[in-house]
This record gives C-alpha cells, structure tokens and sequence, in this order.
C-alpha cells in the first residue's frame, strides 16, 4: 500500500464524485496513524471533509492565526476562498513540520500558477519536512513542477485529455480501476493498487 512520510508530494486526479476526497482522508488516517502529533492544515473550500478531531476555522485570519499557535495540530480550513491561496501559501512555506492538503486545487492554481511559495515548498521543503497532497480534477492547471516531482493518483479518466496526460505520466494506457479504487505511479513509474475497500475502512 502507499505510504506517505512526513516529505510526501501527492497529486490526486478524478472526475467529480470518484472519491479524491476519500482517498485523500484515508492517506491522511494512515500517515496520523504513524505520525500523530503532526501538524495538518486542510484548505477545504467546498466544506466536505468530516472531521470531528480537526479545528475548524472559517477566515484567513482565523486560518492564520491557527498555523502559528503550536498547541493547534490539526486546521481544517472549511470554505477557503481562492484568494486567499497565497498569503496561506507564503506562511505555510515558512513552517516545519507540516503535512499540507489543497482540495479543490485546479480551482485555485489555474489562478496564480506561478506560486513561488509553492515552488519553494516543491523542491525545498523535503529539508523541513513539509507534505502536500493537491487535489485536482484537471492536473495540466496544477504547476508543472509539483506533477512532475509528486506521486500521481488516478480513479478512472475517461477524459480523452485526461487520458493522454496520465499515458504520458505511466509511459501506455491507463488501465480501468473500477470505481472508488486507485492508481498510484511514483516519480520512477512504478504503478500501485488503492483498493476501494482500504479507503472505505479509513473513512
Ligand atoms: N472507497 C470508497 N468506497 C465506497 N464509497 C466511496 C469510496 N470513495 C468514495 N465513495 C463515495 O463517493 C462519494 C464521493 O466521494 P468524494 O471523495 O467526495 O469524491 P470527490 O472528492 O472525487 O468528488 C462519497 O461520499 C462516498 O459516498
Ligand atoms: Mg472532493
């Protein structure tokens, strides 16, 4: 099964309702399984992420202010606004330690694709221990340079697009998962199950 490490970079596409957010929580359970006291922040802009054990914040000041107060673990930043993407990011690139998820993410890079803090976090933030997982419907709107360093989790394209990105990613054609089960190819290639199930139990 995949494994992420406190210096993960994870791209996850899938059409609407395949289960990205699934996914992306059930890796997230696994990691805090083994890691539980690390820092998490969550952008989740269309508020669907259930979780109890997670504080919530609702402002970017609110957002702010629980990334630099070190008793607040784990943030869920519910209804995050596009905008505010890149005050969040030049803070979170100046945190250690931290485990970072941008759902709904082609909604926020296809805004500011340069981000320079994520560039930074991309080929830097290993030395510092920062994880991302972004999360996208379309990838080619993520930056470039965060696809192409990061482990790439597919469902089921259907997409002619889509199709030729995830060939050009593997090297032949993406095979059928079946729905709410996973691909991962590492940076190498190396092509790896997610079975539904897995994801189920951790949801
Ligand atoms: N592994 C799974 N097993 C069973 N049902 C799943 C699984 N993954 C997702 N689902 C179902 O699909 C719905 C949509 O999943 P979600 O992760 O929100 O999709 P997305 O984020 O891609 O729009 C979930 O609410 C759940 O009912
Ligand atoms: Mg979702």
């Amino acid at each position: 099964m995949m494994e992420l490490s406190p210096t993960s970079l994870i791209t996850i596409m899938g059409i609407r309702g395949d289960g990205k957010t699934w996914l992306s929580i059930a890796l997230l359970r696994e990691f805090l399984t083994v890691y539980p006291e690390h820092k998490v922040f969550i952008s989740d802009p269309m508020n669907c992420y259930p979780l109890p054990d997670f504080h919530s914040v609702y402002t970017i000041e609110e957002a702010v202010d629980a990334l630099i107060n070190p008793e607040i673990r784990r943030i869920r930043y519910a209804m995050a606004c596009p905008d505010d993407i890149e005050t969040l990011f030049d803070l979170l690139k100046e945190l250690d330690d931290i485990f970072i998820i941008i759902d709904e993410s082609d909604q926020v890079f296809g805004r500011v694709n340069n981000s320079e803090a994520l560039h930074w976090i991309t080929h830097y933030g290993r030395h510092v221990n920062q994880a991302a997982i972004l999360i996208a419907r379309r990838p080619p709107s993520l930056p470039i340079d965060f696809t192409a360093q990061s482990i790439f989790c597919f469902s089921r394209v259907i997409e002619p697009n889509d199709i030729k990105y995830v060939k050009g990613r593997l090297g032949y054609e993406p095979p059928d998962p079946g729905q709410y089960n996973w691909y991962s190819v590492s940076v190498d290639g190396e092509l790896t199950e997610i079975p539904s199930t897995w994801i189920a139990e951790r949801n």
